[in-house]
């Protein structure tokens, strides 16, 4: 049986692009049953509709509390039925119930080289520390942010003149190389867990240079 996955996300979604795309050039056996959006604004979600996907919006906004709005979430994302649950570009910090309810099938992209710049503006402060390269990490979701097993990463050199958003724009398209073979991995079942570790069971490499 397909995989279920359901993908959050905030904004432009390319990277939910990317792992739709993926999935049905490469015949993953898995589909994107949803794509869940906590902003009615959220670009992607018109491209996840012009594909058939089931699209909604849980606005962060109409909820009281954090933890009102997770619970909702949680009750929208658990009518799809999902295998796995993929942030990408999903701009809220979810609570610790949250998360264990989808531990072991949470996974999240983050601009930089983890666990070096969680958080917000990564190539800005990448830049001002001096660093000489920078990245991406797919990583499982933990409670803590930006945090967990991480599963590939890739790495781009920084070049002289580089500003934060030529970086963004050269992680990005990395990202759209990483996150989909993540993913493809996930459902393929070969991802393991070894000590807090997450190890490609076929031994292919986990970065991308
Ligand atoms: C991506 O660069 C992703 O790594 C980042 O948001 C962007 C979303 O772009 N995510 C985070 O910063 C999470 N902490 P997209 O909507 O085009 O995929």
């Amino acid at each position: 049986m397909d995989k279920r996955i359901v993908i959050l996300i905030s904004g432009r979604g390319s990277n939910m692009e990317a792992i739709v795309q993926r999935c049905a050039e490469q015949r993953w056996p898995a589909q994107v049953v949803a794509v869940i959006a906590n902003k009615a604004s959220a670009g992607g979600l018109g491209f996840a509709a012009g594909q058939g996907i089931s699209t909604a919006v849980v606005e962060h906004k109409a909820h009281p509390s954090r933890e009102a709005f997770d619970a909702e979430l949680a009750r929208v994302i658990d009518g799809f039925q999902p295998d796995l649950v993929v942030l990408a570009g999903f701009m809220r910090i979810l609570g610790a119930a949250f998360v264990q309810r989808y531990e072991g099938r949470m996974i999240n992209i983050h601009p930089s080289l983890l666990p070096a710049f969680p958080g917000l503006h990564t190539h800005r402060r990448a830049l001002q520390a001096g660093c000489k390269a920078v990245g991406a990490t797919v990583h499982l979701v933990t409670a803590e942010l930006d945090h967990g097993p991480i599963v590939m990463q890739s790495v781009v050199p920084v070049r002289p003149g580089d500003d934060e958003h030529t970086l963004a724009a050269r992680v990005l398209a990395t990202e759209h190389v990483i996150y989909p073979l993540s993913v493809r991995w996930f459902v393929e079942g070969k991802l393991a867990i070894e000590d807090g570790l997450v190890r490609q069971t076929d031994g292919a490499s986990q970065v991308l240079m």
